[in-house]
């Protein structure tokens, strides 16, 4: 699980998971080395992440004053119950929506949360943080955010993409993708992820698309893709195609037989 430190003020926990017959996706959680730090999403659950350990390579976790959840599926949330409990001083940004998906499982104390909404800001000692509801999401609680000092864009799952190999997926850039290759993999995982878009009008998804393209960020910080700098107007471009798609449909019971009956029997 590798920590790239991208910019001074940048570090990305690098994950990913592998789906069988559709790659590794990536599962990054961030830290922006902000005056208050902010944690954005805390990773996978599985037993062997540490989520912990791997975050306090780059920030005390004592420190962290932030944990932006921006949305509480199992693939952001992995490590945030450590993490509340390590840093006794941070505050969790999520909405009044996401507060009660949560406590489904395990409540939250109310003096831990701070509920913001899309167009609210957070201030974090230098900078704001402004938040905004990604065009493309699995999850009707999704906050992502853009900074107001550097203009970088964390859009959740927005923009995600299968990668080949577990080393592109945790790898440092998405151009190390070829640009046709990155969009077919993008709009794959629209269709896994948003299976909506085969629904929306077109013009109306385009116009959702509109903070992005005024604001043009230079980073596009997505959990579910390497960092992607300098190509925002071209992923723009990728996801406003999507209006239409027909939904991504998994192997049936049929399939599994199939591949079950294909492994090798182990054991004596
Ligand atoms: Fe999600
Ligand atoms: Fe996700």
């Amino acid at each position: 699980m590798p920590v790239h430190r991208i910019r001074p003020d940048i570090s990305v926990l690098s994950d990913s998971l592998e789906v069988p017959g559709i790659g590794y996706i990536p599962v990054n959680a961030f830290v922006l080395h902000a005056p208050q730090p902010v944690v954005v999403d805390t990773g996978l659950g599985l037993p062997d992440r540490h989520f912990l350990e791997v975050l306090a390579q780059v920030v005390d976790p004592a420190d962290v004053r932030w944990i932006w959840l921006t949305h509480p599926d199992r693939d952001h949330t992995g490590g945030i119950d450590a993490l509340l409990a390590a840093a006794p001083d941070a505050k969790l940004v999520t909405t009044f929506v996401a507060v009660g998906i949560m406590s489904c499982e395990s409540p939250l104390p109310l003096d831990r949360v701070h509920l913001l909404n899309p167009g609210q800001s957070l201030d974090v000692g230098d900078r704001t943080l402004t938040a905004f509801r990604p065009p493309l999401f699995d999850n009707p609680t999704t906050v992502g955010f853009f900074d107001d000092l550097t203009g970088v864009c964390f859009s959740s799952d927005c923009f995600g993409a299968p990668m080949p190999a577990a080393d592109v997926a945790e790898s440092t850039d998405a151009r190390g993708l070829p640009a046709e290759d990155l969009r077919a993999a993008q709009l794959m995982w629209a269709s896994v992820d948003s299976p909506w878009v085969e629904n929306v009008d077109p013009k109306r998804f385009l116009d959702s698309f509109h903070l992005l393209r005024d604001r043009a960020p230079e980073l596009v910080l997505s959990t579910h893709l390497p960092a992607a700098e300098g190509i925002t107007e071209r992923m723009v471009d990728t996801l406003g195609s999507a209006a239409g798609l027909s939904p991504f449909v998994g192997p049936d019971q049929a399939a599994l037989a199939q591949m079950l009956a294909g492994f090798e029997p182990t054991g004596p």
